[in-house]
This record gives structure tokens, C-alpha cells and sequence, in this order.
């Protein structure tokens, strides 16, 4: 039996400032955003932040991208390219919008789409591709940007994780079309639920504008069929107020990561492939993503089952099955089930095709979920206790 002397839980690192600004926000009285000073504050101090003309705070990440795609038109008969290796919101954003999600491979150097395996994808019905920043870790984008151009097709980018990533000097959610952010308590700033949509583009961000508040116009004088996906002002204080020191929140996970990598790297042993941000890249740390290497015999399940018992309780797999393999894109989709009847494949059985680093990193992929709260002595403590079991389950 190991004997657990430290438990690593990931927590959100909340302060006593984030506490002051939910609370002046509630007192206040304006407790709906447009109205109140934090809504507004908080999208001007994202899109300083990520050098961006605009930056709107919606209700969810999930709601940030489903508002993307119908802002950028995209509706029945359209595809767009996705990744499998993903939260069910990159690709259930598509079917709200009642097109058909394509599935595309990822790279297994960042775990983000892999720009072949997307072209490969293109039809005639393309109108978009949502490329995401995997566990913090920008995707290859100089060459997703050239497809999504030379195909004239929009570039989202999904960076729900990756707030704080960096590629070739630009903000991650700065370099598509449009970038879409999830405030969920493990992401780098939380508002509880809560997330934004940016672009550099002022006819995208007025469309998202419009469909964000029930597509209305005037006073109770409603345009087209909108959305209620408005941000509350109390999750504005909490985002603001986080994004305040959203460096320092950054620095926190980079330490931990670079002392884990440290120590994994010393370890000498071929196990493991550990992640590797390029030098043109900063990773935003959501999570350490690592790959089992074929060395490692036992079950990735038991892997997982002794890290926890050891105190790794933040350790996480994600994502353990390609979303083209779960019941709501194999079974026939539709039947009052995933997708609504106007949904191109409703009612159809859909056979997508293994995609081969798609199903290699679902089976290989063991994460460390990293809270600010962790520290260099937190990873050291981790290293070991990954390193130990697995040499014992090898
Ligand atoms: C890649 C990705 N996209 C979208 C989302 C959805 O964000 P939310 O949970 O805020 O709706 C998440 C959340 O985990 C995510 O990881």
C-alpha cells in the first residue's frame, strides 16, 4: 500500500479581490451585463489582452461556439471540419446549427488538427473548420490558416483551454476568424460558467452581438430568431477580476509543468512521451497532457485507478473515446435524441472512419489537470509517484 503524503486536487484560485468584485457587482443592482460596469469591463480588458478589435462575454463556452458558427452563417447543409479528440461542444455546436460536423485527425505533437488530414476533408459544403488548442497547447496553425484560405473557408478556433497560449506571437483565439473561450472553474480564468467570443472582424462581431440577445433591435423589436446567451454580470466581476492577473495565474501552471517536465525528463525511461511546446509557442498549461508509450502494458484505466489512489487526484483523461465513436454521432442521430429534425443525417446511420492519431491518443493520453495551487514541490511529488507506478505496472 503507498502511503498517500500529498493529495493533488485541482482547485480554482479564487481571491479575496474576486470575492470584492462579485459583491460589488451584486450590490450594485445591475446584475445583467450590458447593463452593469463588469460585463463591459471585462470585454474591454479581453480584447486588450488578446490584441483584438472585439471580445463579447457569453454564457458558456459551449454557447460561445454554437454563436460563431450563426454568426458566421453557418446552417442546414453546410459541413464543418472538427477534431474527434475533443469535448462534445466543438462538435454538438454544429449540430445545434443543423449541419453535419466532419471529423478530422489530429497532429500527436499538439494534440490539435492536423492540417492534411483537414484539407482532405474539404467538399463543396465546407464553410468552416474549428480548430482546437488541445489542454492549453496551440494548435499548428500557420498551416490550418493557409487551408482555411486557400479553401475560403472560416477558421474558428475552439480555445476553451487555451486562454494564454501564444502562437508566433499572436493570442490564441487572435488568429482564425474568430476565437471562442470557456470560463468553466478549470479553465485559466473562471467566472463559475461563462465564456467569450472574440474577432477582429466588426460585421462578425455585431452578427454575434444581435443573435447573443434574442436578435433584437430596438426595444422589444426582434430582427431574426436569436439567443438569450448573455453573460451575468456577477460571472463579468468574477472573469474581470481574474483576468486582472491572469499572468500570474499562467506563470503559476507554467512553473509546475516545466518542474514536472524536469523531472519526468531525468527519469530516463521510455514510457511516457511528455508534451512539447515549440519554441514559437506558449502553452497555456490546462492541462499536462502526456501519451503511454507501448512500454506501459497495464490498462491505461489501471494507470489512472493507482495514480488516484496515490493522491494524483487530478489526474484526468481526455479524452478517452473519439467523439465519432459515442452514441449521438453512430447511433441514427436525430430520433428526438442529438439532433434536431431539420439536421442533414437526421434519422441516418453515420459511419465515420477511424481516424489513426485520433483513436492512438484516445487510448495513449493520461493528463494532469493543473490548479494554480500547485507548486514545484507539488510536481517533484508527482513525477515520482508517476514514475513509481509506472515502473510497477510496466
Ligand atoms: C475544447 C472545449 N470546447 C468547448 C467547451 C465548452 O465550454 P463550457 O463548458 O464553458 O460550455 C469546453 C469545456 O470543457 C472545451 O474543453
Amino acid at each position: 500500500m503507498h502511503e498517500v503524503k500529498r493529495v493533488l486536487r485541482f482547485k480554482p484560485w479564487i481571491t479575496e479581490d474576486d470575492a470584492k468584485a462579485v459583491v460589488d457587482a451584486l450590490m450594485s443592482g445591475n446584475l445583467v451585463s450590458p447593463y452593469g460596469k463588469y460585463g463591459k469591463l471585462l470585454e474591454d480588458e479581453l480584447a486588450k489582452y488578446l490584441n483584438i478589435k472585439h471580445a463579447l462575454a457569453v454564457s458558456s463556452g459551449t454557447t460561445a461556439l454554437h454563436l460563431a458558427l450563426k454568426a458566421i452563417g453557418v446552417g442546414p447543409g453546410d459541413e464543418v471540419i472538427v477534431p474527434a479528440f475533443t469535448f462534445l461542444a466543438t462538435a454538438s455546436a454544429v449540430l445545434h446549427s443543423n449541419a453535419v460536423p466532419v471529423f478530422a485527425d489530429i497532429s500527436l505533437e499538439t494534440l490539435g488538427l492536423d492540417s492534411s488530414s483537414v484539407e482532405s476533408k474539404i467538399s463543396d459544403r465546407t464553410k468552416a473548420i474549428i480548430v482546437v488548442h488541445m489542454a492549453g497547447m496551440p494548435a499548428e496553425m500557420d498551416d490550418l490558416i493557409k487551408v482555411a484560405k486557400e479553401h475560403n473557408v472560416y477558421l474558428i478556433e475552439d480555445t476553451a483551454q487555451a486562454l494564454g497560449a501564444v502562437y508566433r506571437g499572436v493570442k490564441a483565439g487572435a488568429l482564425g476568424d474568430l476565437g471562442t473561450f470557456s470560463f468553466y472553474p478549470t479553465k485559466t480564468i473562471t467566472s463559475s460558467e461563462g465564456g467569450a467570443v472574440s474577432t477582429n472582424s466588426s460585421e462578425l462581431a455585431n452578427r454575434a452581438k444581435l443573435l447573443r440577445s434574442h436578435g433584437e433591435t430596438g426595444k422589444y423589436y426582434y430582427e431574426e430568431l436569436g439567443y438569450n446567451y448573455r453573460m451575468g454580470e456577477l460571472q463579468a466581476a468574477l472573469a474581470y477580476s481574474q483576468l486582472l492577473r491572469i499572468e500570474e495565474i499562467i506563470k503559476r501552471k507554467e512553473t509546475f509543468a516545466n518542474a514536472l517536465t524536469e523531472e519526468l525528463n531525468s527519469l530516463d525511461n521510455n514510457l511516457l512521451i511528455l508534451p512539447r511546446p515549440k519554441s514559437y509557442v506558449r502553452h497555456a498549461w490546462h492541462i499536462y497532457q502526456m501519451l503511454l508509450t507501448d512500454k506501459v502494458k497495464a490498462p491505461r484505466d489501471k494507470v489512472v485507478e493507482e495514480l488516484k489512489a496515490k493522491g494524483i487526484e487530478a489526474v484526468t483523461v481526455a479524452y478517452p473515446i473519439p467523439l465519432y465513436r459515442t452514441p449521438l454521432f453512430t447511433n441514427k442521430v436525430g430520433h428526438g435524441k442529438g439532433c434536431p429534425w431539420s439536421c442533414p443525417f437526421y434519422g441516418k446511420k453515420i459511419n465515420y472512419e477511424p481516424l489513426p492519431n485520433t483513436e492512438e491518443a484516445t487510448k495513449r493520453v493520461i493528463g494532469i489537470l493543473i490548479s494554480p495551487y500547485f507548486t514545484e514541490d507539488d510536481a517533484l511529488y508527482a513525477a515520482r509517484v508517476i514514475k513509481d507506478t509506472l515502473m510497477e505496472l510496466k
